[in-house]
């Protein structure tokens, strides 16, 4: 029997009762009967990414990834940076052959697909269009129920995918390309910023110092090669260090921007090295305070950024220093991937339903926004 029995009766349970969740009858009825069906066996959810350079397909049975397929957009390496254009482009051209591959890995068919799980946002909206359009699509055509996710709560599920998740309440820092903010997760669905950059996201500082220093777009896994061959003190480079729990990472940007133009016989081992360690330490700092200050016993990372081992070396030692068990999610789903999103959406789905229709893409939308019990 599934995990998400529980939160399944739940859902029954305020699908009759509470009629502020659900659109109209027709929806409540259906969704009913289709939930009532889903209770008898584990639910294979078709995730898809599509929110920035990743197309990701994945096909999940209750936890079990049964196939979770990610093709990364090269065409934006000479741009140094990800073109919004060319990336809804590439979408529209991949995502087809991506879900008949995953269905293929995951030796399935389209018809055994119980729910379709796709993110929403926050992206860019030529992207999310492509992948919201084509889950609609495909619901309508299949006559399956889908579900809009919010990308962040996907990163945070990512940690659900591993045999031992963090129990709640529990802290989690999601550190991407596009977001660096640190939530407190009281209980499932009810989320609780309690800080985010002010400024640039760690990953997207990484891709900047990488560009700067002539490495190639994304940088953050060049940067992580050369600074392992860096010496760390070789160069000056501040830590920074905002108000409150807040990240900043604009100030060490410019002054890596400083030193290579004052410098220009610089090495890229050793700016990779100290950059990477100021940039790191910051993520340390601040969610050793937040974790102090709340008092939380379970730790969550997440995000592109967490595949980095130095992050993962100065986590463990954080966890040590403040007792916290660490929960860190395996690597293939640390960075955009469509396995993270099936889950988000089937336990989303087990608790609030499907979406409706007519829901549009989000380009920004905070976690806290999302409904929650
Ligand atoms: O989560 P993700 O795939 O996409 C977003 O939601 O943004 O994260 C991508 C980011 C990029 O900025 C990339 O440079 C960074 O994660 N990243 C890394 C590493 N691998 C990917 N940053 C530091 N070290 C790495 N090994
Ligand atoms: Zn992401």
């Amino acid at each position: 029997m599934s995990i998400h029995k529980d939160s399944q009766i739940n859902f029954i349970v305020n699908l009759l009762f509470d009629r502020r969740s659900y659109a109209g009858s027709k929806v409540r009825c259906r969704t009913l009967i289709f939930t009532l069906l889903l209770l008898q066996y584990e639910v294979i959810t078709l995730g898809i990414e599509t929110s920035c350079d990743e197309t990701s397909v994945a096909l999940l049975q209750d936890k079990n990834v049964h196939a979770n397929i990610v093709s990364s957009q090269i065409a934006h390496t000479k741009f140094g940076g990800v073109v919004p254009e060319i990336a809804a482009r590439s979408h529209i051209r991949i995502i087809v052959p991506l879900v008949t591959t995953a269905l293929e890995v995951a030796e399935r068919q389209l018809a055994d697909i119980d729910l379709i799980s796709v993110t929403r946002g926050p992206g860019l909206v030529g992207a999310l269009l492509v992948g919201l359009s084509f889950a609609k699509s495909l619901s309508i055509s299949l006559g399956k129920p889908f579900i809009g996710i919010n990308h962040l709560e996907g990163h945070l599920y990512s940690l659900f995918l591993a045999d031992e998740p963090p129990r709640c309440p529990y802290l989690v820092l999601i550190v991407s390309g596009g977001h660096t903010e640190i939530v407190l997760v009281e209980q499932p669905f009810c989320y609780r910023t309690l800080g985010r950059t002010l400024d640039d996201a760690c990953g997207e500082a990484f891709d900047k110092v990488a560009k700067l220093m002539g490495l190639p777009y994304p940088g953050g896994p060049y940067i992580e090669q050369r600074a392992l061959k860096g010496k760390i003190g070789s160069v000056d480079l501040p830590v920074p260090h905002p108000d409150g729990l807040s990240f900043s990472y604009a100030g060490l940007k410019t002054a890596v921007l400083y030193y290579t133009r004052e410098n220009p016989q610089y090495s890229i081992d050793d700016v990779a090295a100290n950059f990477q360690e100021s940039a790191l330490e910051h993520l340390c700092q601040v969610t050793e305070k937040a974790v102090r200050e709340t008092g939380v016993k379970h730790l969550g990372l997440v995000g592109g950024v967490s595949v980095n081992a130095r992050l993962r070396e100065k986590f463990q030692g954080l966890a040590t220093r403040t007792g916290v068990s660490l929960h860190v999610a395996q690597a293939q789903y640390c960075t955009d991937n469509g396995a993270m999103i099936a889950l988000a959406g089937t336990e989303r789905f087990t608790r609030f339903g499907p979406s409706d229709l007519s829901i549009d893409v989000v380009a920004r939308e905070r976690l806290e926004e999302l409904p929650h019990p």
